[in-house]
């Protein structure tokens, strides 16, 4: 059986291959995941991050992981487009530094009364079973629902692709537990918890693939996270280690000083 951590190994490798092309921050040349950042003086030289870890070592602090929300639609290709192409490889990169909710409804529009909501969907009905889907995935499967998701939005059918991406990464079958939510109450109401958590974003949403870092929204946020979320992220965490560059540079030169 295929773990998540062991897929996240081997989805490791396109996660590498995506950070070459965004460049920035984090070094490609760096292999260490970011728990092991500081572990050793060697590993620190080599993720560029020396000065930040004998800051952290000083100060004994860690870190809280930064928190990404993706607001969005199953079909819309904007949001399929950031969640294969900028989301996952992230989050399989840097899961042990950050943490990513999936709110599938983005303009889905809820009607109807409460326990038999009826939803209409930007892209027609196919989407909102699409979202139906996804957020029954997220609902039943654990950390296997971000694989299987990541696998159905890169698909060219999304809806056919659901059954096959439920079984890819998992000997238990869950299909038939997702079928039972799609189509039942315990799915009306999960959408419903969407619709909710999507009209209380302050501000609200205008346009999908909406973004959340930490809670908030901002238009610099936004195109951050669409040009290159590895380094927002990277950067986020390095900021929340509590130190600027001048209490770095002091800490270092501590460390330089008590060394023998
Ligand atoms: C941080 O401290 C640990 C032990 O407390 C040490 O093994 C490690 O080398 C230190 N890292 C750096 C970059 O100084
Ligand atoms: C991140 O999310 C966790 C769990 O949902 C929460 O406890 C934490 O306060 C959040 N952190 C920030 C900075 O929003």
């Amino acid at each position: 059986m295929l773990s998540f951590r062991s897929a996240l190994l081997l989805l490791a490798a396109a996660a590498a291959a995506f950070s070459l092309i965004s460049g920035g921050d984090c070094r490609p040349s760096c292999s260490a995941s970011p728990a092991q950042w500081c572990s050793s003086v060697e590993i620190a030289a080599k993720c560029g991050v020396l000065e930040q870890c004998f800051g952290a070592n000083v100060t004994k602090s860690s870190a809280p992981p930064v928190n990404i929300s993706l607001y969005y639609e199953s079909l819309c290709p904007g949001c399929r487009q950031f969640l294969v192409l900028q989301l996952m490889p992230t989050f399989f990169m840097l899961n042990d530094i950050m943490n990513v909710e999936l709110v599938p409804y983005g303009n889905a529009q809820e009607t109807g009364p409460p326990g038999n909501y009826v939803y209409t969907c930007q892209h027609g009905p196919e989407e909102c079973t699409g979202n139906m889907i996804e957020t029954c995935m997220l609902n039943k499967m654990g950390d296997d629902a971000y694989l299987a998701i990541n696998c159905m939005e890169m698909s060219v059918d999304v809806l056919k692709a659901a059954k096959p991406c439920s079984e890819l990464f998992t000997e238990k079958s869950y299909w038939d537990d997702i079928q039972k939510c799609v189509s039942g109450a315990e799915g009306n109401k999960l959408m419903h918890l969407n619709a909710v958590k999507t009209g209380a974003l302050k501000p609200p949403h205008e346009y999908v693939p909406w973004v959340t870092v930490n809670g908030e929204h901002s238009e610099d946020l936004q195109q951050k996270a669409m040009s290159s979320l590895f380094n927002l992220v990277c950067s986020l965490y390095k900021v929340s280690l509590g130190l600027n560059s001048g209490q770095v540079l002091l800490y270092f030169s501590d460390f330089k000083r008590i060394k023998p």
